[in-house]
């Protein structure tokens, strides 16, 4: 059916899903898949979370969507929710993370174009990033097999090496309007921020008035052991995007901002039809209550220092496993065998994993996952191992 009626944009598993439970998926034969990879870092609360069925349900009743044209308690409340939970001072809410990034930048081209002068167009990003599939987003995107097809693109992006500070400064000129990353690579393959690089960051940008822009959309709201990833380095971005796990399954993205830079819209300048709806604002509100509750991030300590355990038995037990890395629940291996082979057994005996990058296998479970699921998981990833091994 899919060669018929669905564009060949996916390489998919041989699957068809039917439901969840917690850390698992079950598919239409019943057979039963732990998860390690939660949708691609969504499903953070895991699957029949009870609050955001009821939570569906009863907006559901009430209503879904009115635009924004209106005003609606849930937006609100979120929007109050993760500003006074952070440094930011206003929200714009919209439906994915390439469209959170590319709000991102409109914001900061538009502050530039108002503060700066009409040349202040440029934007810094870094090498192996991942923003997302649209024009804007695909542009700061420093990977070739994405961008190869679709040039050009815009103009105005060149790329720094990530963690090498003194490449950031080879491309600083007064046409620089915003620095754009993210504080965790995640597809790119887990490569996290070292700490005075984004601190040498945020005093370049302070000192010539260019917007510092963090993309958390995959590596924030808890998964990497705090609200934002961010305030793991204490270093805070002038703007930050989120999405994945911030509508809990609801498809959900979002834009924050210091002040400074959020008053450079006017009423006009930017918008979504769907954008912070009233059913994705109010699951939202579920996960963000959820992460502001210490338990959740109390879990993902303690799964973290679970998670490195059981890789550091793999990894002194299989030479071909690099390097552990990661933050929180956002962990990676690198391998000098192929992932997509690791990836490919371990979905056959039942577990749910990514590749990242050309050499790095990803997990992101579900953060409410316990030491029972991941055991299990673990047992499925040593097996894999040795059949590699073996071969
Ligand atoms: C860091 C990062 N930014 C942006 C995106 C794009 O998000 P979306 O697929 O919701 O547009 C992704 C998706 O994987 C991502 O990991």
């Amino acid at each position: 059916m899919e060669k018929n009626y669905v564009m060949n944009t996916y390489s998919r598993f041989d699957v068809v899903f039917d439901h969840g439970e917690g850390c698992y998926l079950f598919d239409i034969n019943g057979k039963k898949y732990i998860d390690f990879a939660s949708g691609i870092a969504v499903n953070s609360l895991g699957y029949g979370c009870k609050k955001i069925e009821d939570t569906i349900s009863s907006q559901s009743k009430k209503l879904l969507h009115c635009s924004n044209l209106y005003w609606s308690e849930p937006q609100l409340e979120l929007a109050q929710k993760l500003c006074e939970n952070s440094s930011f001072d206003k929200a714009f809410f919209c439906n994915s993370g390439a469209e959170a990034n590319e709000a991102a930048l409109k914001l900061a081209k538009i502050y530039a174009k108002k503060n700066k002068g009409a040349d202040c167009t440029k934007f810094i990003a870094f090498k192996n990033s991942f923003h997302g599939r649209t024009t804007g987003s695909l542009s700061l995107t420093g990977q070739d097999k994405y961008q190869k097809n679709f040039t050009p693109l815009m103009p105005e992006v060149e790329f720094a090496n990530f963690n090498d500070i003194n490449s950031v400064k080879k491309l600083l000129s007064p046409e620089v309007c915003a620095i754009f990353l993210e504080p965790v690579q995640g597809e790119g393959g887990i490569v996290p921020a070292k700490k005075e690089f984004l601190q040498e960051l945020r005093d370049i940008c302070t000192k010539n008035n260019i917007a510092l822009i963090f993309d958390e959309v995959q590596c924030g709201m808890g998964r990497c052991g705090k609200l934002f990833a961010h305030q793991v380095y204490d270093v805070n971005p002038d703007i930050v995007t989120l999405a994945k796990a911030i509508g809990g399954g609801v498809p959900m993205g979002a834009m924050l901002s210091n002040k400074k830079f959020a008053d450079a819209f006017e009423a006009g300048d930017h918008a979504s039809t769907f954008g912070g709806n009233l059913l994705a604002c109010a699951c939202a509100n579920v996960v963000v209550d959820e992460i502001l509750n210490a338990k959740l991030l109390e879990n993902v300590d303690k799964m973290h220092n679970y998670f490195v355990q059981k890789l550091s038995e793999l990894k002194e037990k299989y030479s071909f496993i690099k390097e552990i890395r990661g933050l929180g629940l956002m962990l990676g291996i690198e391998l000098d065998i192929s992932p997509k082979e690791v990836v490919n057994l371990a979905f056959k005996e039942g577990l749910l994993i990514l590749s990242a990058g050309s050499n790095v296998i990803r997990f992101v479970p579900p953060l409410i996952i316990d030491e029972k699921a991941a055991e299990e998981g673990f047992r499925v990833l040593d097996k894999v191992f040795n059949e590699i091994k073996g071969e």
